[in-house]
């Protein structure tokens, strides 16, 4: 089983002053802290051993939040990033946590809803690493990947002036256990960090990047801009809405994935403040692990 790690730190400058005592992870999209959407998304691929890696100021703040994972059913350990010296640097401050087992990565600020059987099946994957691409509109401000004709990928730039393609990279990353050595050999670049994108080449160059095509009913929504924010919130609250069915709700996830029982969620939900998201709680318990569809994003 790989095990996960979720990348939350990061100086939070243009959110300022948003993110001034709270950090990016933290902020509210519509009901429930940001972080709640990528973490679900590990815990929807299964990967139940998860690494918080923040900065010395937001890690106690996030491990109030979440504490050791066990009331999901999930372990949490934590560690610092002292400054935000790359994406890539997660291998390096991790690589006692992954010792010789394959890791996925997940950006603390990358939200995905759909169905999430492509990462299923990167994760299945044995050898090399998966990433993922995405269409959109300005692809200048992502890591791009050009496929040549026979649909394998040619080239990863990150942030390229001149985009070779409109597929950007998503902030969710699959590695075998080759990851934490390859991270030793890369340079930093000349905004002085560590590149997941230069990790990424370094598995190109060996044959072993599978780069899988998310399809368009796949949302990967953006949380850069407080505009972009505001559209995430707006998205989520939209299709709860539709619904009556929540995203990223960690609980709930944890149910139906089996990492606790109907038991263990009737204690948590004694536990909650009556409002909306206990009467949720309370109506998903009621219900039992498999009613309902399967909860994605
Ligand atoms: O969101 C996907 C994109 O994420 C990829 O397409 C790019 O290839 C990748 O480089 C990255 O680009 P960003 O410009 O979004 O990276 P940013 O520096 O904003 O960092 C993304 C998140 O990771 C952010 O929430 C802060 C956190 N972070 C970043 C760095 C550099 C850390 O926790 N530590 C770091 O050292």
């Amino acid at each position: 089983m790989k095990k996960a790690i979720l990348l939350a730190g990061g100086a939070g400058t243009r959110l300022f002053p948003l993110t001034k005592i709270i950090c990016k992870q933290l902020l509210p999209i519509y009901d429930k802290p940001m972080i709640c959407y990528p973490l679900a998304t590990l815990m929807l691929g299964g990967l139940r051993d998860i690494l918080i890696i923040s900065t010395p100021k937001d890690l106690p703040m996030l491990r109030d939040y979440l504490a050791d994972g066990a009331q999901l059913g999930i372990s949490i350990q934590y560690a610092e990033q002292a400054k935000p010296e790359g994406i890539a640097q997660a291998f390096l401050i991790g690589a006692k946590f992954i010792g010789n087992s394959g890791a996925s990565l997940i950006l603390g600020d990358n939200i995905f809803y759909g169905k999430l059987d492509f990462y299923r099946e990167a994760l299945a994957l044995e050898r090399g690493a998966c990433i993922f691409a995405y269409q959109v509109r300005d692809p200048q401000r992502y890591g791009v990947v050009e496929f040549g004709a026979d649909g394998k990928a040619i080239s990863v730039e990150e942030k390229p002036k001149q985009p070779k393609s409109h597929f950007a990279v998503p902030g969710l990353y699959v590695y075998d256990e080759q990851a934490v050595d390859l991270t030793r050999s890369l340079k930093p670049s000349t905004r002085k960090e560590l590149e997941i994108t230069d990790l990424n080449l370094r598995y190109l160059e060996r044959g072993q990047l599978h780069v899988k095509l998310l399809s368009r009913g796949m949302a990967w929504l953006d949380t850069g801009t407080t505009t972009t924010l505001l559209e995430a919130s707006n998205y989520i609250a939209t299709i709860e809405h539709r619904q009556g069915l929540k995203i990223a709700c960690l609980e709930e996830v944890a149910l139906r994935m089996g990492f606790i029982s109907q038991a263990d969620l009737a204690k948590i939900i004694d536990r909650l403040p009556q409002n909306e998201y206990r009467d949720y709680l309370r109506m998903v318990c009621d219900e039992g692990p498999s009613s309902g569809p399967e909860p994605v994003g």
